[in-house]
């Protein structure tokens, strides 16, 4: 007990229990030194000038001089270990030798790409995901990144909008979890570990939600919804210590995010009590001018600032306006020093002001350039990202022996598009790649035959490969088709309004069907994709999205049964862009439909089902799983009671396998309307064939909770559907009342 008061005492004069100063004591010295714009140089990002990831404003010669005289705090887009030693030498001649961060976008793995992560996402695997971050990180540190602007923790309900393939998915709970895994895998042992890197929260907030998907665009909802769907997210990765956080480039209700107090200074700074730091998003501060909230820069800087909005990322508004709002007495300078106080407790956390050039070192970089282990677990990881979709008639997985095989459609022998957006560490490093080609064929047996036709391009109305395509399909047994989207077809300012095959592949697909042969579609993606025909006329589907370095291989053994497909969908897959936004946590309405063919006076389309072509959380096995005995621990709780939910899941089928089991609840009525279903819980469990594994899941009224329309945050008693099933349509339900 002596011991605590005499480390409580001494921490509270700044010294930790070894008498050595605390970080907070070292920038409080720090902070005393520094100028007004030495201060407002720490709140300043620029980007590298080899790529932008943005609309670049910058001259290199400009920076490079602010650097040197300590008016830069952190870079972006600056990678490598000689590169990152470069730029930190310059800020070392500055008056006060403050370290610069390096920055960068490392969002689906690095040197080792993973699958984009909404792929990932479909593995509902968190010990995986953790991994790949883990991963991420190892290798980006060794090319001298001490910062990820990752993990973007977007609820998205609208698959329009193309930066779906970034995040986790519409559901607001398997969103978190994942965050959360991905925070993990990033910061790893913690901030001053050399394989640690910063994550960030990112985009603080609601912009998955832009009006028609429609990237950058605004957002109107109410604050129920938003605390509701989704800030929890952000909420868990706050608590969870991410060390960052990035503003979105929507506004919220007229508001831009930028700039949001209610938001910022009210939760994230307030109530939540954060203490990491918030970048703006690329430019994001200078944007508040066109979108009609700053008259100007200066005003934009002033706004941000005062809401909470930390560093500036190429926006340069900071640094030319903070000054003089300090001066005119526009801008309290404390919120200059607290803003580069929660900066500089970074760079002191990530042990940055011992060793500048700790993460600058080319060994490391050289272990990590191109990493057997890695790779193998990227190849894992892609196999346990693909969704199977539809397998009539069993026809996968493909016997190896099968005598001739076609692969046709334009992304057999693609390379780029692997990567997926968002892939800043390969450039033009392509070959490294295994296409879909080489795994197939690496795993073909020796006898048989792989033919490739490339039939179409991927977004043009060129036909002239069609015959040749039709002449190699007859040749085949069996012909695997790939079609989907490029590498720039989902991503940033990647929204498009109609998201059916693009270009001539569904007519591609139609005229290989017609040769009669089975046909096996792979749909390579970064977000649900239409395609009603192929779903109704094909007997088998893999959605593969795009997975990476090791794709190829992954590809093979699913589509040969080394791996026993297990993802299920994080996203709603609608019959039509009509349907958009569809996704499976939505309200009754007074006037629900009974089926599909109901449609009188009912919520419903006169020209077009209400239910999905594919639900959330759906995906087939090579095997088959029966759901019997839910049981429930009492179908009469009250107060703080646990409810104990248990299934046995059995495994039919004949092979082994991975079942996602899932748990949702219906509170039946409320102060405010609720979902027909919430995701409450899953669980990935593997199940040998003929064996039978009991899955326990446990609630207490925590889960239960929600905002009203007054944002506060409670559960009601009464009446609760429980349900577990293989996806969120397919469910076993029993009902339990919860008194208070
Ligand atoms: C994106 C961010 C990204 C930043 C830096 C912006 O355009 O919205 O997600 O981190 O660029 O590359």
């Amino acid at each position: 007990m002596k011991r605590i008061y005499f480390v409580l005492a001494f921490t509270a004069f700044g010294f930790n229990a070894f008498g050595q100063k605390t970080i907070d004591q070292k920038v409080s010295a720090l902070l005393s030194k520094m100028t007004l714009e030495e201060k407002v140089g720490q709140l300043v990002q620029y980007s590298g000038f080899e790529y932008a990831t943005g609309p670049q404003n910058s001259s290199s010669a400009n920076v490079l001089n602010e650097i040197k005289q300590g008016k830069v705090g952190s870079m972006l887009n600056v990678a490598g270990a000689v590169e990152t030693r470069k730029f930190q030498e310059l800020a070392l001649r500055s008056r006060l030798k403050i370290p610069l961060l390096f920055g960068q976008d490392v969002i689906h793995g690095y040197r080792t790409t993973f699958p984009v992560n909404l792929g990932q996402a479909a593995s509902w695997d968190l010990k995986l995901i953790e991994k790949s971050e883990r991963i991420a990180a190892t290798e980006a540190s060794a090319y001298g990144i001490h910062w990820t602007f990752a993990p973007m923790v977007d609820i998205a309900r609208d698959p329009r909008w193309g930066r779906v393939m970034e995040g986790s998915g519409e559901d607001t709970y398997l969103g978190m979890q994942i965050g959360l895994a991905r925070i993990r895998g990033f910061q790893g042992k913690g901030l001053g570990a050399l394989d640690a890197i910063m994550a960030c929260a990112k985009h603080f907030a609601a912009y998955g939600a832009a009006v028609g998907g429609r990237d950058y665009n605004s957002v109107d909802m109410s604050l129920r919804q938003l605390n509701e769907t989704y800030l929890p997210p952000f909420k868990a990765a706050a608590e969870a210590g991410v060390a960052t956080f990035m503003n979105s480039f929507n506004d919220i209700n007229g508001i831009p995010a930028t700039a949001n107090r209610y938001i910022l200074r009210d939760l994230l700074k307030g109530k939540w009590n954060y203490q990491g730091f918030v970048v703006s998003d690329w430019g994001s501060i200078g944007e508040m001018v066109p979108h009609g909230y700053a008259k100007d820069n200066k005003e934009a800087a002033e706004k941000a600032l005062l809401a909470g909005s930390d560093m500036d990322m190429e926006s340069r508004a900071y640094m030319a306006e903070l000054p003089k709002l300090v001066q005119e007495g526009k801008v309290d300078p404390k919120l200059i020093d607290e803003a580069a106080r929660r900066i500089l407790i970074k760079k002191f956390e990530m042990g940055l002001f011992d060793d500048p050039y700790r993460f600058s070192n080319e060994k490391r970089q050289q272990e990590q350039t191109d990493n057997q282990e890695n790779r193998k677990f990227g190849r894992v990881f892609g196999s346990k990202s693909i969704v199977l979709l539809k397998n009539e008639k069993n026809i996968l997985p493909l016997s190896k022996s099968t005598k001739t095989v076609a692969l046709i459609g334009p992304f057999g022998k693609e390379t780029s598009a692997n990567h997926g957006f968002w892939s800043v560490a390969f450039k033009d490093d392509h070959q490294r790649i295994v296409t879909q080609f080489d795994g197939i064929k690496n795993q073909l047996d020796k006898n048989s035959t792989l033919l490739y036709a490339k039939g179409c391009n991927a977004d043009d109305q060129d036909r002239s490969m069609f015959a040749e395509a039709v002449e190699t399909a007859r040749k085949a047994d069996v012909v695997i088709m790939t079609l989907g989207e490029g590498h720039a077809m989902s991503g940033e300012a990647k929204s498009r309004s109609n998201i059916h095959f693009s270009g001539v592949q569904e007519e591609l697909l139609k005229e290989i069907e017609k040769t009669g042969k089975p046909v096996i579609l792979m749909i390579n993606a970064g977000r649900p994709l239409v395609f009603d025909w192929a779903a109704d006329h094909v007997p088998a589907i893999l959605y593969t999205w795009w997975l990476g370095t090791e794709a190829g291989n992954s590809i093979a053994d699913v589509l040969f049964g080394t791996v026993n497909p297990g993802g299920k969908l994080p996203m709603t897959f609608p019959r039509t862009e009509g349907q958009i936004p569809v996704y499976y946590n939505h309200y009754n309405t007074g006037r629900p439909a009974k089926n599909n063919t109901d449609r009188n006076y009912v919520s419903a389309y006169i020209d077009l089902d209400n239910d999905p072509k594919f639900p959330f959380g759906y995906g087939l096995s090579y095997t088959q799983f029966k759901y019997a005995d839910m049981n429930l621990s009492s179908a009469n709780l009250k107060g703080s009671q646990t409810l104990k939910i248990s299934v046995s899941v059995s495994n039919t089928g004949n092979y082994d396998g991975e079942e996602v089991v899932q748990l949702y609840i219906r509170d039946i009525f409320g102060k405010v309307v609720r979902p027909v279903k919430e995701l409450k819980g899953f669980e990935k469990v593997f199940i040998k064939k003929g064996e039978t594994k009991t899955v326990t899941f446990t609630l207490t009224p925590e889960n239960l909770k929600f905002y009203d329309d007054q944002l506060n945050y409670d559960w009601e008693a009464g009446e609760f559907d429980i349900m577990v099933g293989t996806d969120s349509r397919n469910v076993q339900t029993k009902r339990i009342n919860w008194l208070k």
